[in-house]
């Protein structure tokens, strides 16, 4: 095997960062240079706790944990306990975590990995809003072209909004990061509703888990139990999105993905459709093409990956 790939999680977690965080972990071609918690899902004590439970939870006390922005760049904080619990990891009844949570800023530690890594060695993967890439960028403008890829999960075309009409959530929270995001210039590789709502996880999935019978499989199944109640409900389907682990999947398998380069723009004016990503699937404009846009996922492959790396842990 060539040298696993260095990654950077910038997460909010979140049932469906839990899982991708596990997904990371449990995959030796990866190796996880650090965790970097933002407010989203939950406010970023509990995202920084969680990111923490869930090393825990896979044995990896060894992955550095980091806590970053405690709202977006200018908007205030919208979070999604309604989806995700109180907690914002309700499901499994994880301990407390005993793993420290180390000093250093997190988006620091981003500067500082970008600069001492070799050019062009580290992936940025983001799972919530973008609200510590940007001030990252901000930051240190230099890291901007020493980053090898962002790969992030957010945004919607086909499939509009999930937290307004027109807006997917880790977009909505912080329009204006992923505005610095998506302009940076840095390849990104996009994981919109449109690809993640093929990701469903269904009862016969959801047991595939739970049946590997190891406290990994019952935590993991516990997560995506309660996790997936809203959007079965919302949606009337068997299982609900399973959203941020397909970043994790990508790096794996990039071939159980499809999509095409287009040009994303973000709304970041109109309050009506504050946050959207209007992307030029149909290439109707001259606009640079700045992002890797998934439509299509093998399902069926992604959750025999999922389940198969979840049994290492
Ligand atoms: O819209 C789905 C995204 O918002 C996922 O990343 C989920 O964890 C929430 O952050
Ligand atoms: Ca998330």
């Amino acid at each position: 095997m060539s040298e696993p790939r260095k990654i950077i999680i910038d997460t909010d977690p979140g049932q469906d960062d839990a899982v991708a965080i596990l997904l990371a972990l449990a995959s030796p071609e990866l190796e996880v240079l650090g965790i970097t918690a933002v407010a989203g899902n939950v406010p970023l004590a509990l995202t920084e706790k969680n990111a923490r439970k869930i090393c825990e939870l896979a044995g990896r006390t060894d992955v550095p944990v980091f806590a970053g922005a405690v709202r977006p760049l200018t908007r205030r904080l919208v979070t999604a306990e309604h989806v995700h619990g109180r907690t914002g990891l309700d499901g499994p009844d994880l301990p407390e975590p005993a793993m420290k949570l180390q000093d250093k800023y997190a988006v620091d530690f981003i500067v500082e990995t970008l600069m001492g890594e070799p050019d062009g060695a580290v992936t940025l993967c983001v799972l919530g809003p973008l609200t510590n890439i940007a001030l990252a960028m901000i930051r240190e403008p230099a890291i901007v072209s020493r980053i090898r890829e962002i790969v992030l999960m957010g945004g919607g075309y086909f499939e509009q909004g999930n937290v307004t009409p027109s807006a997917e959530f880790n977009i909505y929270v912080d329009p204006q990061a992923a505005e610095v995001v998506f302009k940076s210039g840095v390849p990104i590789v996009m994981m919109p509703l449109d690809v993640t709502h093929k990701a469903l996880t269904t009862n016969a999935r959801v047991a595939a888990i739970r049946d590997l019978g190891t406290p990994v499989g019952l935590a993991t199944a516990q997560l995506l139990d309660f996790f997936d109640r809203y959007d079965e409900q919302k949606y009337g389907t068997d299982g609900g999105p399973l959203h941020d682990p397909c970043v994790i999947a990508y790096l794996l398998k990039p071939e159980l993905f499809s999509g095409r380069h287009c040009n994303v723009e973000i709304e970041t004016s109109s309050e009506l459709t504050m946050g959207a990503t209007v992307v030029d699937w149909w290439g109707v404009t001259d606009r640079p093409k700045n992002a890797l846009v998934m439509r299509d996922i093998d399902a069926d492959g992604f959750f025999t990956l999922l389940t198969e790396r979840l049994a290492r842990l």
